[in-house]
């Protein structure tokens, strides 16, 4: 897929005020400081399109990206940031939720695994969130231009292992670097598949 255009529509602090669209959507969440801006820029390739800070918590609200026109790609605010005061991070956990569970054209999540550490219980609780609630994801292991492939092999099996206890259905994963752009590929074909799967089902 070539990315024509990418606009930031709007931010949204809850469910209600999302904008209404009928556009295939895809959104990009995971613990604070994962990624999620900078893999958006990437896929993009707009820098500074969606902020990125080496400060966790700096996405607060939904953001929407109209791409090419025709889909949207969302940023939304990272789970598990201690420093965030604890009414506003139960909040954000509620409109995430909210905009998981019912925003009725989210077409695929993909959720975003630091590959660089063990596996954090707040992702495996999240995932769980996620199998429970039948929702279904993609899992993108992040920066791995920091590590060694070996270490990162490491890592991705013991976060499999993990996963293997909360679902049994082996998830799709992928990985990737924001930094040299790998997995850019990956992703935007697996949106363009899906949008295309979608176009078929509706008899477009
Ligand atoms: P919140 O908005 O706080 O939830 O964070 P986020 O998930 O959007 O993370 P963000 O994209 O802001 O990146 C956090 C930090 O990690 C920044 O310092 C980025 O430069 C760095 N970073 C993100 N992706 C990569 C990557 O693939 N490789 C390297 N080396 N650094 C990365
Ligand atoms: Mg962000």
């Amino acid at each position: 897929m070539i990315i024509r255009s990418a606009i930031l529509q709007g931010s949204s602090p809850d469910l209600a005020s999302c904008p209404v669209s009928e556009l295939p959507e895809f959104a990009l969440i995971g613990r604070s400081n994962v990624g999620k801006s900078s893999l958006l820029n990437m896929l993009t390739r707009v820098k500074g399109l969606a902020r990125i800070s080496s400060t966790p918590g700096k996405t607060r609200l939904i953001n929407f990206f109209t791409i090419n026109g025709n889909w949207t790609l969302v940023d939304l605010p990272g789970y598990g940031y201690a420093k965030v005061a604890r009414k506003e991070r139960a909040s954000f956990s509620a409109f995430v939720s909210d905009y998981l569970l019912h925003r009725s054209n989210l077409l695929g999540t993909f959720v975003l695994i630091d590959s660089r550490l063990d596996p954090q219980p707040i992702d495996l609780e999240f995932l769980e969130w996620m199998v429970t609630s039948g929702l279904p994801f993609i899992l993108v292991f992040t920066k791995s231009d920091k590590l060694s492939p070996k270490a990162m092999q490491k890592n991705i099996d013991a976060f499999l292992e993990k996963l293997r206890v909360i679902s049994e259905t082996p998830p799709h994963f992928l990985t990737s670097s924001s930094k040299v752009g790998e997995g850019r590929a990956e992703i935007l074909h697996l949106i363009s598949d899906a949008i295309a799967e979608q176009a078929e089902d509706s008899g477009a």
